[in-house]
């Protein structure tokens, strides 16, 4: 990666060939991005009642923390106004709605001060999301829902675009993980023993880069780029969405950026719901992605 776009006049294709090449994106807040965050900070309101969600993590005791959002992330992914947002964003943005197949939005909190950082609010140690069996033609859509600040964004290590990580992502199996472990995700508080794909030898994550929209304000990025929660140092638990899509040209196709590390078997590829009608992407085709993404050939990912 070498290249962050703003508001970029190109065609969906364009930008997913970018993307596929390790571009970031920075899309302005669009009226269905906003209402996507209004729905959310409603359903926080509701969650923490009088509470600043921001800070309610110092008045509150972690189990019932975690209680609270054990109710709170389901009921938001669950809400069909949610994905009438998504549904809105793809149109904003110029997706092909025919060909471009979303999965449901999540709810992400990281709080401050290692309050809260396993089970249903796992904070993410770098990975690429192709390890956890997501095609290499995912690409990931991202934004906050509060005020951002540099201590409790995401960041992004873009010199293992093109770099291998020897990780732990031949163990991940999407099925068995759905069998296994996620259901689990609210009694895991003090520690998290799911077993996630990791980095299995020391990584450099710095220089790294975090980008830092406005709320409503979306970062788009390959679900091949390494990434991670940045450890929450801003004393204000940090809200933010983000959802997932791939167009079915370049899943029928098998494009996507180059797979220079992930071994995981599995695919997420059932998750996903063509914008116009909620269809899942034929099943002989999700069947194609069983195996795992091709075989990593690290000297593929070229930046360009
Ligand atoms: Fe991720």
């Amino acid at each position: 990666m070498n290249s962050v776009f703003f508001d970029p006049r190109l065609t969906d294709d364009a930008r997913r060939e970018s993307l596929y090449a390790g571009q970031l994106f920075v899309l302005s807040p669009t009226h269905a991005s906003l209402a996507l965050v209004e729905l959310a900070k409603e359903l926080i309101a509701e969650a923490f009642g009088g509470r600043d969600p921001e800070r309610a993590q110092f008045e509150m005791v972690v189990e019932e923390y975690a209680a609270l959002l054990a109710v709170l992330k389901p009921k938001f992914i669950h809400d069909p106004r949610a994905k009438e947002c998504i549904q809105g964003i793809l149109r904003e943005t110029g997706c092909d709605l025919e060909k471009t197949y979303f999965d449901v939005p999540l709810m992400r909190t990281a709080t401050t001060e290692n309050y809260l950082t396993s089970g249903i609010a796992y904070a993410f140690h770098p990975h690429r999301d192709t390890w956890y069996s997501a095609p290499m033609c995912q690409i990931n859509w991202w934004m906050p829902i509060y005020e951002l600040e540099p201590s409790n964004a995401m960041a992004f290590h873009p010199r293992y675009w093109s770099q291998p990580v020897r990780n732990s992502s031949r163990e991940y199996n999407y099925a068995e993980w759905n069998r296994t472990s996620r259901q689990a995700a609210g009694k895991h508080i003090k520690t998290d023993t799911r077993k996630q794909p990791k980095p299995e030898e020391p990584m450099e994550l710095d220089p790294q880069l975090r980008l830092l929209p406005a709320p409503g304000g979306m970062i788009v990025f390959s679900g091949a780029q390494m990434h991670s929660t940045v450890p929450n140092g801003s004393e204000r638990t940090r809200f933010s969405i983000d959802f997932r899509t791939v167009n079915y040209n370049d899943v029928a196709k098998g494009r996507g950026a180059p797979n220079v590390d992930s071994k995981c078997t599995g695919t997420t590829m059932r998750d996903y719901l063509r914008v116009t009608d909620l269809a899942h992407i034929p099943e002989e085709i999700c069947l194609r992605y069983e195996a795992g993404p091709p075989a990593p050939t690290p000297s593929a990912a070229v930046a360009i």
